[in-house]
């Protein structure tokens, strides 16, 4: 088995239910993607999300199955919805939440017992760039945020360097393909099929920058925030990844 092409719009705190029209364009754009195709909306929209078809993913779940957790979705709420997915460790939530490894790790187990899918989550600061310590923070981030249950089919991890995310800056092909290339060698180090670990490219892509950065050795797809918010920007996305080599 080879990774899983995979194209996922992650909406953030964006769109109500008229946005639900985008995705009946993108689907009538795109009847057969030719790549897996995951949208990430706000949760109220996950129900209504999941009936047009299309694979639904939460952005975060809670740890705990249950429980007096105000505020919070529990991972098999989120299935119960229809979601197949949930992106866990989001620098937005790590920054805004203060999110830990740990924590991400206890959030994907819950994820996993519950059927879904952990999109997880690494990504280092600009400063941590500067510092030339990417690679250790990614590692680090890899090593205890991904937790010993991950196979190739119930998790996917993302590289979303926080300094690229929603900016229109990317780091440079040589910087992504490092990181991929050392996200790849350790889950297959770590895990039997971590060869087929699906792994994602994140930060400011657009339908302009898409097809050169799938062409990177060790990218599977993209997490896309804004560009997947119109079906005019996010087709275009799907199509390079369908039409990518790798
Ligand atoms: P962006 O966001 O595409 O808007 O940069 C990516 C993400 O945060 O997942």
């Amino acid at each position: 088995m080879a990774p899983r092409k995979l194209a996922a719009g992650n909406w953030k705190m964006n769109g109500t239910l008229a946005s639900l029209a985008e995705v009946d364009r993108l689907l009538a754009d795109h009847p057969q993607p030719g790549c897996d195709l995951l949208i990430c909306p706000p949760a109220t929209l996950i129900h209504a999300m999941a009936a047009k078809g299309i694979a639904t993913g939460g952005q975060d779940c809670h740890a705990n199955a249950s429980g007096a957790h105000t505020g919070d979705i529990a991972a098999a709420q989120l299935r119960d919805a229809g979601a197949s997915h949930v992106i866990l460790g989001h620098s937005e939530r790590r920054t805004d939440h203060g999110e830990t490894d740990d924590q991400v790790r206890a959030k994907a187990i819950a994820a996993h017992e519950a059927g879904l899918v952990a999109v997880i989550c690494l990504g280092e600061t600009e400063a941590q760039r500067d510092a030339d310590q990417t690679l250790d923070v990614i590692a680090g981030q890899l090593a205890a945020s991904v937790p010993d249950c991950a196979t190739a089919a119930n998790t996917v991890v993302a590289y979303e360097p926080v300094w690229a995310i929603g900016t229109g800056r990317t780091p440079t092909n040589d910087q992504i393909a490092e990181v991929h290339a050392l996200m790849r060698d350790r889950l297959a180090a770590r895990f039997a099929d971590g060869a087929d670990v699906s792994l994602l490219y994140g930060g400011s892509v657009k339908p302009g920058n898409a097809a050169e950065i799938f062409a990177i050795p060790h990218v599977d797809g993209a997490l896309v925030g804004g560009a997947s918010l119109k079906a005019g920007d996010f087709g275009p996305i799907v199509a390079a990844l369908a039409a990518s080599g790798g």
